[in-house]
This record gives C-alpha cells, sequence and structure tokens, in this order.
C-alpha cells in the first residue's frame, strides 16, 4: 500500500525527474517554433503527459486487485515504461515553458479506479481493459504525431518512441490473457478519453 501511496505522489504531486531510460530527444535539436505553434505544441504534450498520468494510475489499479502475480509482474515492466513516458512529457513540457495538466489527480484516480474496477471482476477483463486503453492511445498517438508542429521533432521523437511501446504492451497484455471488451464499453472509453484529451489540452 505504501508503494502504492507512494507511486501516486510520484506520478502527481512530484516532478518526474529523469527516467532510467534516456529521452529519445536527447540528441535532437530545438526547431524553430513561432509562439503559436510552441503552445499548439504544448497542448498537445500535456494532453500524452495527462494520458501517462493515466496509465500510471490504470496499472496501478491492475496491480491492486491481480490474482495472478507472473501476470502482474509483466505489467509491471510495461509500467515502468510509462514511468519514462512520463518523465519524457514532463522534461518536454518544461521546454516548451509549460506545466502538466492541473487535473492529474483526478486522471490518476479515474484511472486506478477503472483498473482496479475491472480486475475485481476478473484479471482477464483488467487485461482487456489495458489491451484496449493501449490500442487506442496508439491512434491517438498517431493523431498526434499528425497534429504536432512540422518543426517539432523533439516532440515527435518522444511521441513514436511512446506509440512504439503502447503498442508493445497491448500485444503484451493480449498474450497474458486480455479478454475483448464489449463494443458498448470501448465507446465509453473512446468518449471518456475524448472528454480527457480536450480538458487537458488547455488545463
Ligand atoms: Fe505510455
Ligand atoms: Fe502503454
Amino acid at each position: 500500500m505504501l508503494a502504492g501511496i507512494g507511486n501516486a505522489l510520484r506520478t502527481v504531486a512530484a516532478p518526474a525527474g529523469l527516467s532510467p531510460r534516456a529521452n529519445p530527444a536527447a540528441d535532437i535539436e530545438e526547431g524553430s517554433l513561432n509562439p503559436v505553434q510552441t503552445a499548439h505544441a504544448a497542448g498537445l504534450m500535456r494532453v500524452n503527459h495527462a494520458g501517462e498520468v493515466a496509465a500510471q494510475g490504470l496499472y496501478q489499479g491492475h496491480a491492486i486487485v491481480a490474482r495472478n502475480r507472473e501476470i502482474e509482474a509483466k505489467m509491471q515492466q510495461a509500467a515502468d515504461e510509462e514511468f519514462d513516458h512520463l518523465a519524457w512529457c514532463e522534461q518536454r513540457l518544461d521546454e516548451l515553458g509549460e506545466k502538466p495538466s492541473k487535473l492529474s489527480p483526478v486522471w490518476y484516480a479515474g484511472a486506478l479506479a477503472m483498473g482496479a474496477l475491472s480486475g475485481v471482476i476478473g484479471d482477464k477483463w483488467s487485461l482487456g481493459f489495458i489491451a484496449e486503453t493501449e490500442r487506442q492511445v496508439c491512434d491517438h498517438l498517431d493523431s498526434h504525431l499528425h497534429k504536432l508542429p512540422a518543426d517539432d521533432a523533439r516532440s515527435r521523437a518522444i511521441v513514436t518512441t511512446m506509440r512504439d511501446e503502447e503498442a508493445k504492451h497491448g500485444e503484451n497484455a493480449v498474450a497474458a490473457g486480455a479478454a475483448e471488451l464489449p463494443p458498448a464499453i470501448k465507446l465509453l472509453m473512446r468518449a471518456t478519453a475524448k472528454f480527457m484529451t480536450s480538458t487537458a489540452y488547455r488545463l
């Protein structure tokens, strides 16, 4: 439980600091963005940061109620990579002169509740929830690769690496026994994500 509280605080209240893995943008030069492009890139990266806050909550929620410790260990590997994503988004936001979403505690708590709730029904359902989330996140990150200013190669490098790793996380959850969620649940998840992304772009 203490580890869980530590994870929550580290995610929403403290700077993520340096990630164990190098930032994919480390060797890429800063592009010449005008103020409008900078603000747009910052909005998009705040959305991605909020998504990573939610990812921490989701994996933590799964871990709290997971019955199969072997599967939990595999999911922990994904959660560790999510923490790198969180740190990279935070670093990029800082470079763009912006802060993470003010609603981070809401994104974390909501995702934690969903991860735990789906896990209470059964491991295969929480894995299904993770698999579908990662699938939707991949679509979302693909759209950001189009929306980011052409000259913002630093943000693009981070988003590209995240996108590749989210795809792997989804495949791992499927390999671990994820159930296919009912279409209505998938739709509800898309609607919730849309609310989160449009809100986090602004605050
Ligand atoms: Fe991620
Ligand atoms: Fe992921």
